[in-house]
């Protein structure tokens, strides 16, 4: 068996397309969607993330606010601007980028964002709302897999999911999103972490496998069963280049399919970051409240 390729940038499109349509539809209704990004520092892969997700921005009529900020900023004056671009009514969603300087908590600023302005969906709140079933904003990149795997076609319901990785960004959110009784989801859902013993016996029996381990090719063709489907969230630089957290070339020949790195998982947190972000200025929108 070769696998089919999950072509994440031609998903992505189609994402950014549809956002797009709804940016125009605020505008009629008088609304210019904004997003505040803030990058702290110059850690290189940081940049190069931020500048992709303020160009997606502009391309689909999103006003992105650039915060480029020094290292040295005090934790004081960083959550001073979180506070301000909490109170700015044009900023509709605010983004801090992960990580932060070693001298900043980062729990700290996380839960100083406003949740309705959330558009990663890493406050406690919105997490929480998402581990009850009730949550608006997914954080991007667990609502990039899921989407990913819903217009490929392939049935979440009922399936045998292994997530690798236990981070708050990734593997946390994407277990709780998967697992919940709704469309798009109702899986059996196993994480599996570093204190886990006998990986492979678990991503054996994966119909799906998600790897979120920040280890290049960690997942080899003998842990994967033969038809799974195959979701790589590695984005790891090494010697050779960018190189996922699965042993693409080799898994590829036993799975039914697999998303590339890059080409896969990537271009979904950005479109879904811009999803979240319209999400965030309609509902920022004064209107009929129910009740
Ligand atoms: N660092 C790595 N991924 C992310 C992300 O999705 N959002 C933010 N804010 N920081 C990150």
């Amino acid at each position: 068996m070769t696998a089919q390729i999950i072509d994440g940038k031609a998903i992505a499109a189609q994402v950014r397309a549809e956002v797009a349509e709804e940016v125009k539809a605020l505008a009629a209704e008088g609304v210019a969607p904004g997003l505040a990004t803030v990058l702290v520092g110059d850690d290189p892969a940081s940049a190069i993330y931020v500048r992709s997700k303020r160009k997606a921005c502009a391309e689909a009529g999103i006003t992105a606010w650039d915060h480029d900020i020094d290292a040295a900023i005090s934790q004081e004056e960083l959550l001073a601007l979180v506070d301000s671009l909490n109170s700015d009514s044009s900023v509709h969603g605010i983004l801090v980028q992960l990580p932060l300087p070693p001298h900043i908590d980062e729990d700290t600023v996380v839960e100083a964002v406003s949740p309705a302005k959330d558009a990663d969906g890493f406050h406690p709140f919105n997490l929480g709302r998402l581990l009850a079933g009730t949550g608006a904003v997914v954080p991007a990149t667990p609502a990039g897999v899921r989407e990913l795997l819903v217009r490929s076609g392939v049935e979440i319901s009922g399936a045998d999911v292994v997530v690798v990785g236990r981070s708050n960004i990734v593997g946390k959110p994407l277990a709780a999103l998967l697992f919940q009784k709704a469309d798009g989801a109702n899986a059996t859902v196993t994480v599996c972490h570093t204190g886990t013993k006998d990986l492979a016996r678990h991503t054996r029996r994966a119909g799906i496998l998600v790897a979120a381990i920040g280890r290049a090719r960690s997942i080899t063709r003998d842990m994967v069963a033969s038809g799974a489907v195959v979701i790589d969230v590695g984005m790891n630089r090494t010697d050779a280049g960018l190189a996922g957290d699965v042993d693409f070339e080799a898994v590829r020949e036993v799975a039914a399919a697999i998303t590339p790195v890059p080409g896969g998982v990537g271009p979904m947190t950005i479109a879904m970051l811009l999803k979240n972000t319209v999400a965030l200025a309609r509902a920022a929108m004064p209107g009929p409240r129910a009740g």
